[in-house]
């Protein structure tokens, strides 16, 4: 196991009408005056905004508000939120959606302390300041809410690009899964596979003796695997809610990530996709993930077999553990498919004839690493081979 430190600061409020309680934490965590940020109207029409500013008034917090977060949010907004923040004399950001809005609120909360221009933390500079951030969660996805990443496209260029930093993890979170209810059926497949992709993100590792680790990501992806067709038959299961929002959660505040070197090549060629076609980003990771993983599979065939033998409960064939391996990635596919996700490129609304600009802008972009990927290093050439395999 690989050196490490652990932060998770956040206090996470579980349960059934928990956003009544929001304004209490608020004034716990040191807001007089919140911005409250969302996304295109789900949480006005849920009465969720309503409910979130009554909380507010009974505990004496100001507000003032900026809604219009789309998914795959855009660095406008961002701009426009710092703005509203140093004009307002705003001391909290309180985001209530899902994880664009949710990332929205950390560049904004990033920005407004911040002299230059708040894009450098999405360049590569570590985020050491930022207005104190509250979340009320919508979607169990992104993992946002306990996470100290985020994700926002430049646009300018196009460029979907993350940012990180410990000051940008909430103080706290409301995570009622009962929110969740109103999603349409597509995101909430969307979410699952978000979710089951930062599990397996992590699960792809060059570290050797990361039992603990494997094994918590295994429990967790068990757990989507019994869930997630319990929540698309009944879209009203609260169980099945809460445990997925409470597994999106451990699958990406990093508790089973720690001690083990990671992969991330499905998410970043993801985010080239989410970029180029505004596709939802687990969408476009449902794609991503077979054809990386198929792409990756000799590197270490027992890592693949293990998944599928753990995760999926397939047999291990001793003398072929090639084939074990190859069924645990095709166990995955029809799975995501079977929850509703695309199976191919042109299914999210891609075209061959891009896969040169995907693969560039996935090594290049406006940050040149060349390369990307923890688990096997791809570079140009290797990305429009995976590309390819989305076809
Ligand atoms: O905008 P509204 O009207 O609220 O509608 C949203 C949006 O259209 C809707 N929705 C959310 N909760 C709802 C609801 N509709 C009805 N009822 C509800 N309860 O769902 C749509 C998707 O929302 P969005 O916030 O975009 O979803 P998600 O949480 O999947 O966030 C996706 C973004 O997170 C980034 C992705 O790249 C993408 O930009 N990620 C952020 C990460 C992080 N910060 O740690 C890690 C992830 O890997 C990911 O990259
Ligand atoms: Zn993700």
């Amino acid at each position: 196991m690989d050196n490490f430190t652990f932060y998770s600061p956040t206090y996470f409020v579980f349960g059934k009408e928990t956003e009544n309680e929001t304004g209490k934490y608020v004034k716990r965590f040191g807001g007089h005056k919140a911005l409250i940020h969302y996304g295109g109207g789900s949480v006005k029409k849920s009465g969720l905004l309503d409910r979130v500013k009554k909380s507010l008034e009974n505990d004496g917090i100001a507000y003032c508000e900026l809604g219009g977060v789309k998914p795959n949010p855009r660095s406008g907004l961002v701009y426009e939120g710092i703005d509203l923040c140093r004009k307002e004399g705003v001391d909290f950001i309180l985001a209530v959606g899902g994880g664009s809005t949710i990332d929205s609120a950390k560049a904004i909360a990033a920005g407004v302390p911040y002299d230059g221009d708040f894009w450098d933390f999405y360049q590569g500079k570590p985020v050491d300041e930022a207005v104190p951030i509250g979340v009320v969660l919508t979607i169990a996805a992104a993992g946002s809410e306990g996470s100290g990443d985020s994700v926002i496209t430049k646009e300018e260029g196009m460029f979907k690009r993350s940012a990180g930093g410990d000051a940008m993890r909430p103080k706290f979170s409301i995570l009622n899964p009962a929110l969740t209810q109103t999603l349409p059926p597509y995101q909430t497949a969307c979410g699952i596979t978000d979710i089951m992709a930062h599990l397996y993100e992590r699960y792809l590792t060059n570290t050797k003796d990361v039992e603990v680790t494997d094994r918590v990501i295994e429990g967790l992806l068990l757990t989507m695997i019994h869930e997630a067709p319990r929540v698309m038959a009944d879209p009203n299961n609260y169980e099945a809610r809460a445990n997925i929002m409470w597994a999106g959660m451990l699958a990406h505040n990093n508790c089973c990530g720690v001690g083990r070197t990671q992969d991330w090549a499905s998410h970043n060629l993801e985010h080239e996709l989410s970029a180029m076609y505004d596709c939802a980003h687990g969408a476009g990771l449902a794609v991503a993930m077979p054809a990386v993983f198929t792409y990756n599979l000799n590197h270490d065939v027992m890592r693949f077999a293990k998944a599928a033998v753990r995760g999926w409960g397939i047999q291990m064939d001793f003398d072929n553990p090639e084939r074990t391996a190859k069924e645990g990635i095709e166990a995955l596919r029809s799975f995501l498919i079977s929850l509703g996700m695309p199976k191919n490129l042109e299914e999210l609304g891609g075209k061959e004839e891009d896969i040169e600009k995907l693969a560039y802008t996935a090594c290049y972009g406006d940050v040149e690493t060349g390369t990307t990927g923890g688990f096997v290093v791809l570079n140009q050439k290797d990305c429009e081979n995976v590309y390819r395999l989305m076809l």
